[in-house]
């Protein structure tokens, strides 16, 4: 299935390693590198910001898909464009404005995304899908890798595809995504897979392959 693609989320990742991480994974089958920015407001923890971000994208050759857990969003975005981010996903809980926020992504030359917590319902991206690239489903509450997948999100996800026609919109589910999980998503219309803990779990920088096999696994289940 070319149209799907899977983007391992660094979160699960050696953060003492991010570049070897990074080039391990994409060796191994990635299609795009996922990068989880949280500021301890908008979600109760703390990862990294565009000073870090810059300095992995020369490691990436693939799409690298910056995932906002902040508030504000607009006074990062520049930095977060500099930083050379691909797409850019801003949460539409994050404050009043989220148009003008999809303006400025597109504005500063990425593509935008928007991400909705579980309990958002799909309308409240209605009047946007005009202007974005990306709609990112949270499966699992925003903030921790490792997290059980919310199952009441399938049915998000089947009224975005609705919604969205034949639009070149990307739908996205992150959280909670395993060979299990991954096969629901991709019935109800989703093409992009986040998958940190999953696809991370038994293999390292030295052994590498375990992330291979645990890509290889999402999709194979995807298959059928
Ligand atoms: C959660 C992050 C996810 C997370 C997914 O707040 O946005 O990208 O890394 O991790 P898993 O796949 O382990 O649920
Ligand atoms: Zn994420």
């Amino acid at each position: 299935d070319r149209n799907l693609k899977i983007a391992p989320s660094i979160l699960s990742a050696d953060f003492a390693n991010f570049g070897a991480e990074i080039e391990a994974v994409e060796a191994q089958g990635a299609d795009w590198i996922h990068v989880d920015v949280m500021d301890g407001h908008f979600v109760p923890n703390l990862t990294f910001g565009p000073p870090l971000v810059k300095a992995i994208r020369k490691h990436i050759k693939t799409v690298m898909d910056v995932h906002l857990m902040i508030a504000p969003v607009d006074p990062y975005i520049e930095a977060f464009a500099d930083a050379g981010s691909d797409v850019l996903t801003a949460h539409v809980e994050a404050g009043p404005h989220i148009h003008r926020t999809v303006q400025a992504i597109r504005g500063a030359g990425m593509k935008a995304g928007v991400a909705l917590n579980p309990a958002t319902p799909a309308s409240e991206v209605e009047y946007l899908l005009d202007m974005v690239d990306l709609v990112c489903v949270m499966t699992v509450n925003p903030g921790f890798g490792g997290q059980k997948f919310i199952h009441s999100q399938i049915d998000k996800v089947r009224q975005l595809r609705a919604m969205i026609g034949d639009r070149p919109i990307h739908i996205e589910i992150d959280g909670g995504i395993t060979p299990e999980t991954a096969p629901l998503m991709r019935e109800a219309g989703a093409d992009v897979l986040v998958a940190g803990s999953a696809v991370f779990k038994g293999g390292s920088v030295a052994d590498p392959a375990p992330y291979g096999s645990n890509i290889r696994a999402i999709r194979t289940a995807c298959d059928t």
